[in-house]
């Protein structure tokens, strides 16, 4: 019991979404709040055989018994909050911290029509960067100064600090990734703020001593979207060959691609303080493994590179996912969260 933070060890897109929901099936937390930047993520959530690509509510909204809540640090778009609550027909359970800052369409416009962020930086394009100016200029409007979010607004602080004190379980949950960590990753191809578990626990206003385990999600080929280095791209071809080209949620672009990258992998799980590490596309590195749930069934070579992650993040790999779907997961953890 306490509480729990799921990030992203790459440049996102690693499969939080998943891995998320996953431990909301099996963790069962009260609360599960989301932090980083705001609707510039997209997890999908793939559940009996359905599919959710969501940008605001957190992904953890399929376990149906958890409160949700979106932390003051994330930026909200009304109109895709708003959205997604119909569609999820989360209404009498979601929260938005009053103190949220609010993306506007002229942020959009702003992150659309300026020539660095669109074609240097190949932002998102959903107004993000331009938000979070405006809120360090400190012009930024805040949920509670936004009519259609009345219905919603709460203290997302205090409600996971007392829910940490009564000793119940709290999922707290990222977005991005640590290469575009605005602090971390490989400025200025970066996103607008810090995606490290530090950043998600400032974000909903927990505390560092509060904080038990931090699960870093990495993908066996890790991907990024929009400019900047990548040092073990591989070329598209090489990508199709193997059968592992990927598209945006968000955005619909196509992703690059590169090889599993032991240096970054370390450093990453270093700063974000790992205790555990989940690891998603294993049926990408070997077919047979699609869909696998037990270790025993996983092919030598799975096995021998999921001891080589091991090695690289000096941390124990707890969850290994082997498709997009809920249930193709091997979870080894012994104790649950
Ligand atoms: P951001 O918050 O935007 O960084 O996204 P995310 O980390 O939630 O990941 P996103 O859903 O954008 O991308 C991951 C993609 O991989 C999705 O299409 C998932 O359905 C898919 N996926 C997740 N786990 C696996 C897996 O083990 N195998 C395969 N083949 N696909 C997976
Ligand atoms: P912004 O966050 O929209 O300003 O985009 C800045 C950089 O971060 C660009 O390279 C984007 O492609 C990348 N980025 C932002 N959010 C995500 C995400 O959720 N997944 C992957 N890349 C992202
Ligand atoms: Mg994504």
């Amino acid at each position: 019991m306490g509480a729990a933070i799921i990030v992203g060890g790459f440049w996102g897109d690693e499969g939080k979404g998943k891995i998320v929901a996953h431990v909301a099936y099996t963790d069962r937390p009260k609360i599960i709040a989301r932090g980083g930047v705001g609707p510039n993520a997209g997890h999908t959530v793939e559940v009996n055989g359905q599919k959710y690509g969501i940008r605001m509510v957190p992904s953890g909204f399929v376990y149906k018994d958890a409160r949700l809540l979106i932390g003051a640090g994330v930026l909200v778009d009304p109109s895709v909050f708003l959205r997604e609550v119909e569609l999820l027909k989360v209404a009498d359970r979601v929260g938005v911290d009053y103190r949220c800052a609010i993306i506007e369409p002229k942020h959009i416009e702003a992150d659309r029509g300026d020539k660095h962020l669109k074609e240097n930086i190949g932002t998102t394009g959903t107004g993000c960067g331009p938000a979070n100016a405006d809120r360090i200029y400190r012009i930024a409007k805040q949920a509670k100064d936004i009519d259609v979010l009345k219905p919603y607004l709460t203290d997302v602080a205090l409600e996971v600090n007392e829910a940490v004190e009564r000793g119940e379980f709290v999922l707290l949950e990222g977005s991005q990734g640590f290469g575009l960590s605005l602090y971390y990753g490989t400025y200025p191809y970066v996103t607008s703020k810090d995606t490290t578990a530090s950043a998600i626990a400032s974000d909903v206003g927990l505390g560092p001593t509060r904080v038990d385990d931090v699960i870093v999600v990495f993908k066996c080929f890790p991907t990024r979207v929009g400019g900047g280095p990548f040092p073990t791209e591989m070329p598209q071809e090489e990508a199709e060959k193997l059968g592992i080209v990927e598209y945006g949620t968000v955005t619909g672009r196509r992703r690059r691609i590169g090889y599993w990258d032991s240096k970054m992998a370390r450093y990453s799980a270093m700063l974000n303080g790992a205790t555990q590490v989940a690891i998603t596309g294993v049926d990408k590195l070997d077919r047979e493994c699609y869909g696998v749930r037990e270790w025993e069934k996983l092919t030598p070579k799975a096995r021998k590179f999921i001891e080589q992650v091991e090695q690289d993040t000096k941390t124990p790999v707890t969850l290994i996912s082997t498709g997009p779907e809920l249930k193709q997961i091997i979870d080894l953890r012994k104790e649950k969260l």
